[in-house]
């Protein structure tokens, strides 16, 4: 029998689940949430494909990820969105860790790199999802519709059961 492990290196060993989609991450502008649905997935992907296929899962993220950020750029560029550079400029700083981390692979790093991408990416997206891309869904609905969007979000299981099985929220543009 092998030493038990420290509790510290127990707590590091328990996989993480998997980023998932729900509905707390629509937005209201359709092909940004298709997109961010993709995202998701792409995620969702590079935290559990196996060691062999995590080079090819990693550049099918930054496939993903080079043609979503550049569809969100070319919305506030078309449109004049105000302070898209901010916006852009965190798209930029992801990509350049995907990129940074692929280097590493092909440098002989091992895996576990790429694990840990995956699990700051799986932190990053809602934050950003919620700040900066919420504000552009908002802006290019707005556009589109001339008014905000209605989300149809269906109630998570597990919540209280004071939250109707369908609630009608409208954004606030922040
Ligand atoms: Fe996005
Ligand atoms: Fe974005």
């Amino acid at each position: 029998m092998g030493a038990a492990l420290s509790p510290d290196l127990a707590i590091q060993r328990q996989p993480r689940v998997a980023l998932s989609w729900n509905d707390s991450f629509l937005l209201g502008f359709a092909p940004m949430d298709d997109t961010h649905h993709e995202f998701v997935d792409c995620v969702a992907a590079l935290q559990r494909c196996d060691e062999a296929s995590l080079p090819e899962t990693l550049a099918a993220f930054e496939r993903h990820a080079v043609a979503h950020f550049e569809q969100e750029e070319q919305w506030m560029q078309r449109t004049g969105f105000p302070a898209a550079q901010c916006h852009a400029d965190e798209h930029a700083a992801v990509l350049n860790s995907v990129r940074e981390v692929a280097q590493m692979l092909r440098d002989g790093a091992a895996c576990q790199v790429a694990r840990e991408l995956a699990e700051a990416l799986a932190d990053w997206f809602p934050g950003h999802a919620d700040y900066m891309d919420a504000a552009l869904s908002h802006w290019m609905s707005k556009r589109t519709h001339g008014g905000l969007p209605v989300v149809l979000r269906r109630a998570m299981p597990g919540l209280s059961a004071a939250v109707p099985d369908l609630s009608l929220q409208a954004g606030a543009i922040r």
